[in-house]
């Protein structure tokens, strides 16, 4: 039996495997293929970026640019694509003939507003029915602080935005509510087209590909650590009228599409997978860190050289029998996007593990917790949640210790669609998961590798 995905019911139906075996190359990282783009058409001139995701979520990244009046080609390879981007400066950006199409990707639409806060642009940010229900007061309120006007519906709450720009802005010295890669970087970058200094304070360190990237292309970014506690909290400073210079540059493999291969070849007895040209960013590779806290024997062999200023490395997972584990807040923010595998992880380990504080995960591309909880469930674990945090009971510490096939709801959600996916691997019988294409908004070749590993 093999993988199907069939359209229009858009069902994958995942049998049990018996082995899995194989060296994957993974697909470019989406939050750096994101930042790349926008980052060169901030620039004046051209850059070109090889080996960026191919999939939906950068793809919107760069229609919106389009509209902007930034030049953007790609040539096509295997999921992933080599762009050329020629812009006339952010400052030179045109008014586009209507609203931005940001798709489902929220990573669009904050970053784009932090960047068009900075510009005379009026525009209108929209996205799909998920992104419309997603939190943009996050952004809205600090870029408001800096001079811009930003409204949206809900009381100024939700998609669309509209958004007119100011120049020069206002600098601020802002604290996030939440930790959050997407308004730090939102922030960083209206910074850059302020009158001053502008710093983000947040209570656990996020992902620093913006900080990276700036200062990769000549822009000087200051990151401090701040407090007493152990959480990581830190201090990001930038001052406004700052070049940035274009740049060529190659995308590493994202870690969030090799942590379903982590879990799926340590929850199954019979598996060995190789992982290539994994970008393992401190601030991104808590998953790796987790994982083998529960006793997943995963090696790590780093890469000839770092990509885009990012070091990279190849990963290979071995069966495991795993351990529950808590997993406080402050890592829950640091493997944001990997909860709901590690929660694969969690049901297939000995032990109950508890995940606190991850209320976040409700503002995602679903309400996640309760996506987990339900599919997971579906496939007969025990998940329960306790406020904002996720209970897990595993079972014998046996890998995949009881999961079942079943109908499992993805919510059309990119990451529940693929966790649910690798828990059809292990789970007796098959597994049928709905939206399944969803996988296409993160790893357009997810469904294919799954073929290819189940040797
Ligand atoms: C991202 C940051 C995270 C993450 C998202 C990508 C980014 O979102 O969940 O998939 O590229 O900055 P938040 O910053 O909202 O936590």
């Amino acid at each position: 039996m093999t993988v199907t995905t069939t359209h229009p019911a858009d069902l994958a139906s995942v049998p049990q495997a018996t082995r899995l075996r194989g060296r994957l190359g993974m697909p470019p990282d989406k939050s750096i293929s994101h930042r790349a783009l926008l980052l060169a058409a901030v620039a004046t001139g051209t850059s070109r970026i090889a080996n960026a995701s191919g999939a939906l979520d950068p793809r919107s990244t760069a229609a919106c640019l389009r509209a902007l009046g930034v030049s953007i080609d790609g040539e096509e390879r295997d999921g992933a694509v080599d762009w050329r981007v020629t812009s006339p400066g952010r400052s030179a950006w045109r008014a586009p003939d209507g609203p931005l199409d940001c798709g489902n990707s929220g990573t669009t639409m904050r970053l784009l507003a932090g960047l068009l806060a900075g510009t005379a642009l009026d525009v209108t940010l929209d996205g799909d029915a998920s992104l419309r229900g997603r939190p943009m007061r996050r952004v809205a309120e600090p870029l408001r602080a800096m001079g811009a006007t930003v409204d949206g519906s809900d009381g100024g709450a939700r998609p669309p935005l509209h958004l007119v720009g100011r120049t020069p802005l206002r600098p601020i010295d802002w604290s996030t509510a939440v930790p959050s890669a997407q308004v730090k970087s939102a922030i960083l970058l209206a910074g850059l087209a302020a009158e001053g200094v502008t710093s983000v304070t947040e209570a656990t360190a996020t992902r620093d590909h913006t900080e990276r990237m700036l200062r990769a292309r000549g822009v000087e970014v200051r990151s401090e650590a701040v407090g007493a506690g152990g959480d990581g909290a830190q201090r990001v400073s930038i001052a406004g009228g700052q070049a940035v210079r274009p740049l060529d540059e190659t995308v590493p493999g994202d870690i969030s599409a090799a942590a379903f291969w982590l879990v799926a070849a340590a929850v199954h007895p019979d598996a060995e997978l190789a992982l290539e040209g994994v970008g393992v960013n401190p601030t991104r590779r808590a998953v790796i860190d987790l994982l083998r806290a529960m006793g997943a024997s995963i090696t790590e062999r780093a890469s000839a050289g770092p990509e885009a200023g990012e070091p990279t490395a190849t990963l290979t997972a071995r069966s495991s029998a795993l351990e529950a584990i808590d997993v406080s807040a402050a890592d829950v923010a640091r493997c944001i996007d990997e909860i709901p595998v590690l929660a694969l992880a969690a049901a297939c380990a000995r032990g109950r593990s508890r995940f606190s504080g991850a209320g976040e995960l409700r503002h995602k591309e679903s309400d996640r917790l309760v996506g987990i909880m339900e599919g997971l469930c579906a496939l007969g674990a025990d998940v329960t949640l306790d406020g904002d945090d996720l209970v897990v009971q595993g079972g014998s510490g046996q890998t995949a210790f009881g999961l079942r096939g079943a109908n499992v709801q993805s919510l059309a959600d990119h990451r529940l669609a693929m966790t649910f996916a690798i828990a059809g691997l292990v789970a007796s019988g098959t597994t049928a998961i709905d939206a399944a294409s969803s996988a296409a908004i993160s790893y357009p070749g997810f469904f294919s590798d799954l073929e290819r590993v189940r040797a």
